[in-house]
């Protein structure tokens, strides 16, 4: 009668381990998901222009430009900044381009004056090779 107390009280704390370690293993997923899902690091000092930067990179440009500015369908812009000046790669956001690679599309209908220079700051200060 003893051993069986001890028995199913140990196999009790077993369970109450697998269930914490189960949640433990969730909450570490969840982290990994929500820090590495972007690989891209904000420095500590990053301002709220560059939270917004990173937030419409991540909604209307990663998917042709890749999470990391390596480019896919859209091009390689990791190190825009030596081939644009402010003004051109702002151009090209506002009113797109059709080039040899495809076509950016326009944003300067559905983003916000301020959303366009948080991103294209997003591009040059933040995205590099590599
Ligand atoms: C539907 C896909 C697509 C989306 C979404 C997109 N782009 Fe592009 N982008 C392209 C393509 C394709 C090119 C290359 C056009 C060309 O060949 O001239 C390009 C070119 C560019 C260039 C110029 C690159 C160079 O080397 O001159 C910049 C800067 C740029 N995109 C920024 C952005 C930003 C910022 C966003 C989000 C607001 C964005 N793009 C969203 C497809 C996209």
């Amino acid at each position: 009668m003893l051993s069986r107390r001890v028995h199913s009280h140990s196999s009790q704390y077993a369970l109450e381990v697998a269930r914490r370690a189960l949640l433990l293993m969730i909450v570490i997923a969840l982290i990994a998901t929500a820090c590495g899902g972007s690989g891209i690091v904000l420095p500590d000092d990053a301002d709220e222009e560059l939270f917004a930067g990173l937030a419409v990179y991540q909604q209307r440009c990663a998917q042709c430009h890749g999470q990391t500015g390596g480019g896919g369908i859209g091009a390689n812009i990791q190190d825009i900044e030596s081939r644009l000046t402010n003004a051109e790669q702002r151009d090209v956001v506002v009113n797109g381009r059709r080039g040899p690679t495809g076509q950016m599309p326009a944003f300067g209908q559905t983003l916000s004056d301020a959303d366009i220079d948080a991103v294209v700051r997003f591009t040059r200060d933040i995205l590099e090779p590599a």
